[in-house]
């Protein structure tokens, strides 16, 4: 039997007391604190009691939110795997609020997603399934539905092929829905791009150009419209190998729309005059960090 006043200080005094515990040693119940009805191990059957806090040989509180534990095997694996759940819960959560803050410090360095007013329209579900366009349509539906997987793996897409197929729809309509989702995105158009890092370079002040570079290097998606587009100067492709290199090393996907396939970018992206060693670089990196497909057929925009 317990012993409430225990003479031995060294002890910790007990004082909570289930309710068959408070009855058989006789403790005071107040009268407007009746004992909560005890309820039964949904797993083993087995009574189990509500708490009680006593003090003084009376009792001051009852524990009404749950009874006292069972500690059947399916009870202990059950509390165990809602702890799990609980974990796992918070983990997604901490990744939420990480996601959260890295799209705040991006649209702080680069403003807003890129996306411009006319892009506003460019959804999935405004998008003609044609023959030509089928597989390129279902491969970005997927990415965009399997997105975190893609991501640990940091995988993108390459849409070449001629001029109105659909592939800046394609992947306006893929940043749309992600954005939608919480998924920090940046859609900059080559020559956006370049402008960009070519102003920070005027501008003179490297602490900036790192920053603008580290924060196209660390969103979790970047999507870069029409690379080819315009003849980047040494200073600029220098700067475009530091992106998609980082990025690549990173393992952060990428995804690219060019009129060009990737030997012809090659050319495109050697500055005149210039070597192509950084933009051969740039296409080998992209060749193995995405998936290309090739979209053809008549141009949209004539339709
Ligand atoms: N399958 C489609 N369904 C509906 N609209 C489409 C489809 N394909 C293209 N369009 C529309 O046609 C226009 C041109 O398409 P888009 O800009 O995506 O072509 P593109 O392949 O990126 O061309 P470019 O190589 O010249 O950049 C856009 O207004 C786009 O919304
Ligand atoms: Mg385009
Ligand atoms: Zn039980």
């Amino acid at each position: 039997m317990e012993r409430l006043n225990n003479p031995d200080l060294s002890q910790p005094i007990r004082t909570i007391f289930n309710s068959d515990e408070v009855e058989a040693m006789g403790f005071r119940i107040p009268e407007e604190m009746p004992p909560p009805e005890p309820t039964v191990c949904p797993f083993c059957g087995r009574r189990l009691c509500f708490e009680a806090i006593v003090l003084f040989n009376s009792v001051i509180l009852w524990r009404r939110n749950e009874p006292e534990q069972c500690d059947c095997d399916l009870s202990v694996a059950y509390r165990h795997e809602q702890e799990v759940q609980e974990e796992q819960r918070m983990r997604e959560e901490e990744q939420r609020r990480k996601r959260e803050q890295c799209r705040l410090k991006i649209e702080e360095l680069l403003g807003s997603s890129g996306i411009k007013a006319r892009f506003a329209t460019r959804t999935f579900e405004s998008y003609e399934e044609t023959p030509e366009n089928k597989l390129a349509l279902a491969l970005a539906k997927k990415y965009t539905r399997k997105f975190a997987e893609y991501f640990r793996r940091g995988y993108g897409i390459y849409f070449e092929g001629t001029k109105g197929t659909g592939k800046t729809h394609l992947a306006v309509a893929i940043a749309l829905q992600l954005i939608r989702e919480g998924v920090p995105v940046v859609f900059r158009t080559s020559i956006d791009l370049l402008a960009e890092l070519r102003e920070t370079y005027d501008r003179r002040s490297g602490h900036d150009e790192k920053k603008i570079i580290q924060a196209y290097a660390t969103v979790d998606l970047l999507i870069i419209d029409d690379l080819g587009k315009e003849r980047p100067s040494e200073w600029t492709v220098d700067r475009l190998f530091a992106i998609i290199n980082e990025r690549y090393e990173n393992m952060k996907p990428i995804i690219i729309t060019t009129n060009y396939n990737q030997s012809e970018l090659i050319k495109r992206l050697t500055p005149p005059g210039g070597d192509s060693k950084t933009a051969e670089a740039i296409i080998s990196r992209l060749k193995e960090c995405t998936g290309a497909v090739t979209m053809m057929g008549q141009d949209w925009r004539l339709k």
